[in-house]
């Protein structure tokens, strides 16, 4: 499908991102609409959804929600279907991560595990819950979820969030099965390790040179390398993948 018949593809569809206050999330608001998408900026405040949303224009929308409580969840989709009517797809990227301080496991706080765990498992299976019956109700639903090459690697340093993503490999398959009779596909995208505009004083520069000699391509990964395998899922053009996990690494591990 060329661009131009994406675009129109993309013409009136609604797509919902969590955590798209920065980061990875940003970007792939940006690109959607750029592509012709709404775009619901979904973030856990107010100010951090409105600096993405104010930057995109009337095509986007700025929800404040935290994706781990259904209540606020709910609302946030009111507001979504009272301004733009429909949902098509969810990308379920809001997660605990940039703020993660890496630490042995036996350091891990149970009351961090647990809060880990509600943000990055139980708060796509809560976007999952609410969106549904629109994802259903959509010619064609999606559902793109976030997880991590470092699932694949086992890296060292943050076992619940390597847990996290672990799980969300096992959901975005059960999903698939459970939604694809409505017609919906979910997939996940595994990025490796990601530049963002966000800094992460836990990436020293040594461990820049070690991830890029790890990929068999030599450079850093930024998050507009996500794009493409998320315009794809995104789009029409994928509704026969389902289930499956799109590890965008730069050839760091292969599954
Ligand atoms: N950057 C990387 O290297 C990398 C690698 C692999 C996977 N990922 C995944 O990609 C996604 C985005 O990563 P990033 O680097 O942009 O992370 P980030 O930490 O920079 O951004 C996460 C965003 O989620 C929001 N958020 C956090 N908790 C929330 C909640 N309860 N409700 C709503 N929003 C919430 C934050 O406010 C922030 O805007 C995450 O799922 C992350 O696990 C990132």
């Amino acid at each position: 499908m060329s661009n131009a018949e994406n675009g129109q593809a993309a013409a009136n569809r609604v797509a919902v991102v969590t955590g798209a206050g920065q980061g990875i999330g940003a970007a792939v608001a940006r690109d959607l609409v750029k592509q012709g998408y709404q775009v619901a900026v979904v973030d856990l405040t107010a100010e951090a959804a409105e600096r993405v949303a104010g930057s995109l224009g009337e095509h986007a929308l700025a929800v404040e929600a935290d994706v781990s409580d259904e209540q606020p969840m709910a609302a946030a989709r009111e507001r979504i279907l009272a301004r733009f009517g429909r949902v098509d797809v969810l990308v379920n990227n809001a997660a605990i991560f940039s703020t993660l301080a890496m630490k042995p496991f036996e350091e891990i706080e149970v009351s961090e595990w647990d809060r880990v765990m509600a943000v990055n498992v139980r708060g796509v299976f809560v976007g999952c819950r609410v969106f549904s019956p629109d994802l259903r109700a959509a010619e064609h639903g999606r559902i793109i979820n976030l997880s991590s090459g470092a699932v694949l690697l086992g890296r060292p340093g943050y076992l619940h969030y390597v847990a996290s993503k672990s799980a969300i490999v096992g959901m975005t398959r059960s999903l698939a099965r459970e939604l694809g009779g409505s017609g919906v596909t979910v997939n996940a995208i595994a990025p490796g390790s990601t530049e963002t505009e966000v800094p992460r004083a836990t990436v020293t520069a040594a461990d820049v040179a070690n991830i890029i000699a790890g990929q068999a391509i030599k450079r850093r990964q930024t998050a507009d390398d996500l794009l493409g395998a998320m315009a794809f899922l995104a789009g029409p053009d994928s509704g026969f993948v389902t289930g499956q996990t799109i590890v965008v690494d730069g050839g760091m591990s292969f599954n």
